[in-house]
């Protein structure tokens, strides 16, 4: 029988999702079919708690439901838990597994990927929203030398820095504080991009040599791929591939299988 698997989120319409688990399953020969579904935003809960009694085996999360999703677990894996939000489900025998593959995407679409070495690295986390939560223990676990978490309203940067400071050091603050500091790689995880705006960070913020990272994606570059370009990045990138790698990193989990990346990157260029 078919496995079934979908992405919940509002709005939705747009999700490359179903054309990414597609292709994974193609390349796989998995028999799965994976669906996209308009989650209410008073009673999402039902939504999933439906989905997974008609039988579904498992399902992605995306804006704005991953934190209600959290909610919902019988139990979940330790990033999750750290993220206190989750973009995969996974539904066994009335049980709700879940877990966030998000900041694995990101390491691994920058590590294997486009070959970033955080080993030493001076990193700079713009946001303290869920966004920049869901990614942190997998960013300090790279091990880079120094990993400044800045946002517009600081008191939040210091909760977050202090909630993970078992498992690495950083450092919270405000976006004003950022002078003579130089990074290695930037890497936006703020709602910015979505009013067309960059945070504010001062022009000399990029070490030469430098990358910048932006956690979406959009068919033209983003307006802060636009700014690491103008502020001579070496990489300015955009977030189709972690897109896919998180995606990868759940079909693993689902299927037991890990699919290969790299087409189906290239194929949604
Ligand atoms: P998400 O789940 O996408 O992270 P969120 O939890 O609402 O969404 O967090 C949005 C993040 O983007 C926050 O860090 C927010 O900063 P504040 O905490 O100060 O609100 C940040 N953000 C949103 N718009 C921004 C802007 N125009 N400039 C800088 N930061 C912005």
């Amino acid at each position: 029988m078919t496995d079934r698997y979908a992405v919940i989120g509002n709005p939705i319409e747009h999700s490359k999702s179903p054309a990414i688990h597609a292709a994974f399953a193609a390349q796989t020969q998995q028999d799965i079919q994976y669906d996209r579904i308009l989650g209410d935003l008073e009673h999402v809960e039902d939504d999933i708690e439906e989905f997974a009694a008609d039988g579904g085996s498992g399902m992605n999360v995306t804006v704005p439901f991953k934190e209600r999703a959290y909610d919902l677990c019988d139990t979940m894996s330790e990033r999750a838990r750290d993220a206190g939000a989750v973009n995969t489900l996974v539904f066994r025998d009335s049980h709700v597994y879940g877990d966030n593959t998000d900041g694995a995407g990101l390491v691994r679409d920058l590590g294997c990927n486009h070959r970033f070495d955080f080993v030493g690295a001076r990193i700079l986390l713009l946001g303290a929203g869920g966004a920049a939560r869901g990614v942190l223990r997998p960013l300090l676990e790279q091990r880079p030398d120094r990993l400044v978490i800045a946002n517009r309203t600081a008191t939040k940067a210091h909760a977050l820095a202090a909630a993970t400071a078992t498992v690495g050091p950083a450092i919270g603050c405000g976006l004003d504080e950022l002078h003579n500091q130089a990074f290695d790689l930037i890497i936006n995880a703020t709602a910015a991009g979505l009013s067309s705006q960059v945070p504010s960070i001062p022009d000399d913020c990029l070490a030469d040599g430098g990358w910048t990272y932006d956690m979406v994606y959009a068919s033209t570059a983003t307006a802060f791929q636009a700014w690491g370009r103008a502020h001579g990045a070496a990489r300015a990138l955009d977030g189709l591939g972690m897109l896919v790698e998180q995606a990868a990193e759940s079909f693993q989990l689902w299927r037991g299988v890990q699919p290969d990346t790299a087409p189906v990157i290239a194929m949604l260029r």
